[in-house]
């Protein structure tokens, strides 16, 4: 019980007996915040720089607190930095540490700050750097899918409307379907990091602070593009951490569904696609399974980082202004999110050059469909039918295939002319898989040069 007498805290002076061990533990969050040191000591230092600046602290003691926070991050870097429980969280722990090591320059460097705007300083610290990370993994994976969209620019598969066979579209139009999501998903992770870079700092508990500080100073200094305006706000608001994870649980509900067609894909009544060995695993007792197991994770870890957002909106939606305890709750769903989507997201990278297309397999798929069946209504409608008519036209042919078990293609131009007699012999460019794809040839089409041009547009933006 030694540890627990008053004398052990920073704020005990005003109670008379010790805090429970269990609510010690309960609300202590230390053993997570942890993960925020490095960003708490960058954001002390620059405190402390900007406190010498306006003369609140002397040379020596901006030295001792520089010195000290070294020793400090080479005892967390190598594992032997002692956490305590008893501290709370991150910034006692690490205030109590430099105390011990250059004494009272230490208890100095808390002086115009709380630890309300340090926490909402040290998250915005951290978010910001791992939107960096993410922002670059949502790159490679773009560049990934250009490579292999390129390759496939002319192979074709069966677009899906109610995952019945729709339309042939080129598989390379298909994956550019993704980029284009990931596309969104980099901007909105920027828009989210713009937003962000503020600095809470200077707000200190809720009301700001009496000393001389200078907020435009730490701004610069740790690279936020200007401060937070009201210092209520600047020390509750957790938008950012709100924003981060909507955005990042579009990012994962965007490679749930990219899984959910790889998985279907991988399945051998598709057999579009094989993944490469080193992203799959086999089952223990039947010996013919591989198992798309890295796709099969990211569709269900996709329930985890939308779970945090729904965490995170709960948690905020009955503050009442200022920092509140609750606030403490908003690290686990954010690291977990962070964690969650960044492994997604390289994990995916890594296994898109790995993928293996199967075109006749997706070209067969495509014949059995009557994927060109909207491309025989087209020619009869070039031909001067309503559209109506021509609708209802194939639909009959299509009856006639069904029942011969073939495709519209099959047809002789004889059968073809049954159904309309503005039918001849040009229908045969149409009704081909070739042929349906390059007469969508516009931005936005599926024709393999729109494809190409689109990739080609798309690589000179990513530069
Ligand atoms: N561990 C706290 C958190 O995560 C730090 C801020 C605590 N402030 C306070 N007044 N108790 O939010």
């Amino acid at each position: 019980m030694q540890d627990l007498e008053n004398g052990s805290k920073t704020w005990s002076g005003r109670f008379s007996e010790p805090v429970a061990e269990l609510v010690q533990k309960f609300t202590a969050s230390v053993g997570f915040d942890k993960r925020l040191a490095r960003y708490d000591v960058e954001g002390s230092l620059a405190h402390a720089q900007m406190l010498h600046s306006v003369g609140i602290l002397n040379q020596e003691d901006l030295e001792a607190i520089r010195s000290g926070m070294k020793v400090i991050l080479e005892e967390i870097e190598s594992g032997k930095f002692e956490w305590s429980v008893e501290l709370e969280d991150v910034h006692l722990n690490i205030e109590k540490r430099l105390t011990a090591l250059v004494g009272d320059a230490g208890k100095r460097l808390h002086t115009a700050r709380s630890r309300n705007d340090q926490v909402a300083t040290d998250i915005r610290l951290f978010l910001r750097q791992e939107i960096d990370g993410i922002l670059v993994s949502i790159r490679i994976l773009q560049k990934a899918l250009l490579d292999l969209a390129w390759e496939n620019a002319d192979t074709v598969m069966p677009g899906f409307t109610h995952l019945q066979v729709a339309q042939p579209v080129s598989f390379g139009h298909h994956l550019m379907a993704y980029f284009e999501m990931l596309e969104r998903d980099h901007s909105r992770m920027s828009d989210c990091r713009a937003r962000m870079n503020r600095l809470p700092l200077g707000a200190a508990a809720l009301a700001g602070t009496s000393y001389p500080i200078d907020r435009e100073m730490v701004a610069r200094l740790l690279g936020f593009d200007g401060v937070c305006e009201n210092s209520l706000d600047a020390v509750s608001d957790r938008d950012f951490a709100i924003e981060f994870c909507s955005a990042a649980s579009l990012v994962m509900t965007h490679l749930s569904r990219f899984s959910e067609e790889i998985i279907l894909w991988m399945n051998p009544g598709f057999g579009f696609i094989d993944l490469a060995d080193r992203f799959c695993t086999g089952s223990s007792i039947m010996p013919q399974k591989k198992n798309p197991d890295v796709p099969e994770l990211v569709r269900g870890k996709t329930g985890r980082v939308t779970g945090h957002l729904m965490a995170l909106l709960t948690l905020m939606k009955s503050q009442p202004l200022a920092y509140n305890k609750d606030n403490q709750e908003d690290k686990e769903p954010l690291f977990d999110a962070v964690d969650t989507v960044a492994t997604s997201l390289r994990v995916y990278a890594e296994m898109i050059p790995g993928i293996r297309v199967n075109r006749e397999a997706m070209r067969r798929a495509v014949g059995r469909g009557y994927a060109t069946a909207t491309d025989l209504a087209d020619y009869l409608v070039k031909r001067g039918m309503p559209f109506r008519d021509a609708h209802e036209t194939v639909a009959r042919a299509v009856r006639f295939c069904d029942g011969k078990n073939c495709d519209l293609s099959d047809l002789s131009i004889k059968e073809l002319q049954s159904f309309s007699e503005l039918v001849s012999e040009d229908v045969r460019e149409f009704l081909t898989l070739e042929g349906s794809l390059m007469s969508r040839n516009h931005v936005g089409g599926t024709a393999p040069d729109a494809v190409r041009a689109a990739i080609s547009r798309a690589r000179k933006n990513l530069g």
